[in-house]
């Protein structure tokens, strides 16, 4: 047996996508990351290529993924429970660390319960695995991410038990819940909070008022499912996310763990119904090994952190980085998308110069990513700024300075 026909298939799937300029560009790898120093914040050296680079497109917001008291927490853990799980959960495989973040990101979510996932992207598939049945009716945001309109497919929902509202646009969410046929029996509102392209919020408040308007209707009720995935943990007063953002509380939130929280995993807070159903009938949490440990102990060291007198200094200061760093894109005369949140979206309009634009900030050491078609439409070809609060004035002083550049350079 060989796998040469089945290589050349996939090489000519491969071309093709190369060809319709969809492809990915080669992955960078990270070897090294150098601690901050002086006025300057964290650097990072890359196989291949000499010099250290300031690194815009990480969504660890809050800085902690290289924090000495995650490491050391995770560390301890693994040192007391071992760097697996070795079973699934309902084989012995749950450990107190896994309990015990549940317990801290209920808490946290100020919901009953918590079930935690080895990302977000499986709690999404899960979650709908879960809450579909044949008169289950799904509604979510035309930008929702990738890992929720995935997780509709794979749960088999077809066009009927489906729809999909303009982004941010409630006069056609309204449109899509008037055409619900009326033998369904549980409609699921879905929608990110923070959408990642963008950085806009969903304006929860309003979608809670509307879900609320049609719940009487169904016997389940309409469902209000938030992916807070870019919004716990940087946004809001005290980190909480879009909902404490926007001031409106989803039914259930889905979260991760690898983005603000600078660790690994993903969860689903709700009720306790909810958690007990993820249980019994959520083929991504049973039959998959859970986190392990040190990643568990990482998760709670970081919530530990968010929520201390540094927790706060630490929002205050990604507030700060993220206003300086607008404040200087406007100057120059950049489009972005405005709003507090740290993505901060610069819209360049066009492939090849977005393409370049990325090309010579990268030989001016600095990261950050382009998405152009199809990850955006034609026209909003956008390079995407994430900022943290480990980044120093320096750093972004330095950022605006090489835009400033590269947008002459450019022209
Ligand atoms: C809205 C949203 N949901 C889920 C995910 C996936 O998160 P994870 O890396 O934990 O799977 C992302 C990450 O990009 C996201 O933006």
């Amino acid at each position: 047996m060989s796998l040469d026909r089945l290589n050349k298939s996939l090489m000519a799937e491969v071309k093709a996508i190369h060809d319709q300029g969809r492809a990915k560009a080669p992955e960078r790898v990270i070897e090294k990351v150098i601690p901050p120093e002086g006025d300057l914040g964290y650097r990072y050296r890359l196989r291949g290529y000499s010099g250290e680079y300031l690194r815009m497109n990480s969504n660890s917001y809050l800085g902690l993924s290289n924090d000495v008291r995650l490491i050391d927490a995770a560390d301890k853990a693994c040192r007391e429970l071992g760097v697996g799980p070795g079973a699934v959960r309902f084989i012995d495989g749950t450990f107190s660390f896994h309990a015990d973040l549940e317990k801290k990101i209920a808490e946290f979510s100020k919901k009953p319960a918590a079930r935690i996932f080895s990302s977000a992207y499986t709690a999404n598939l899960g979650l709908a695995m879960t809450l579909t049945d044949r008169d289950t009716y799904w509604i979510g945001d035309q930008l929702n991410h990738n890992s929720i309109i995935r997780a509709l497919r794979i749960s088999a929902v077809d066009r009927d038990h489906k729809g999909i509202y303009v982004h941010n646009d409630m006069d056609d969410l309204k449109r899509r819940l008037e055409v619900i046929p009326p033998w369904i029996t549980r409609v699921l509102l879905i929608f990110d909070g923070i959408f990642s392209m963008r950085g806009d919020p969903a304006p929860i408040d309003k979608i809670i008022k509307i879900a609320e308007e049609y719940n009487p209707k169904y016997p389940d009720g309409v469902i209000t499912i938030i992916d807070d995935s870019h919004g716990v943990g940087a946004y809001g007063a005290t980190g909480r996310g879009t909902c404490e953002y926007m001031n409106g509380d989803a039914d259930i939130i889905v979260g991760t763990l690898g983005k603000a929280f600078g660790c690994n995993g993903g969860y689903i807070a709700g009720s306790q119904a909810i958690v007990d159903a993820i249980s019994q009938m959520c083929d991504t949490y049973i039959y998959t090994n859970p986190l392990a440990a040190g990643d568990c102990a990482a998760s709670m060291k970081a919530i530990e952190i968010l929520d201390s007198p540094e927790g706060l200094e630490l929002l205050a200061k990604l507030k700060a980085n993220t206003e300086q760093f607008r404040k200087g894109i406007k100057k120059i005369g950049l489009e972005t998308i405005e709003g507090p949140h740290p993505i901060v979206p610069i819209l360049v309009r066009d492939t090849k110069k977005t393409q370049d634009m990325v090309r010579k900030l990268f030989e001016k050491k600095i990261l950050v990513v382009g998405l152009t078609f199809p990850v955006v439409p034609y026209g909003d070809e956008t390079i995407r700024v994430q900022i943290s609060a480990a980044h120093t004035k320096a750093d972004i002083d330095y950022a605006i300075k090489s835009f400033s550049e590269v947008v002459k350079e450019c022209q």
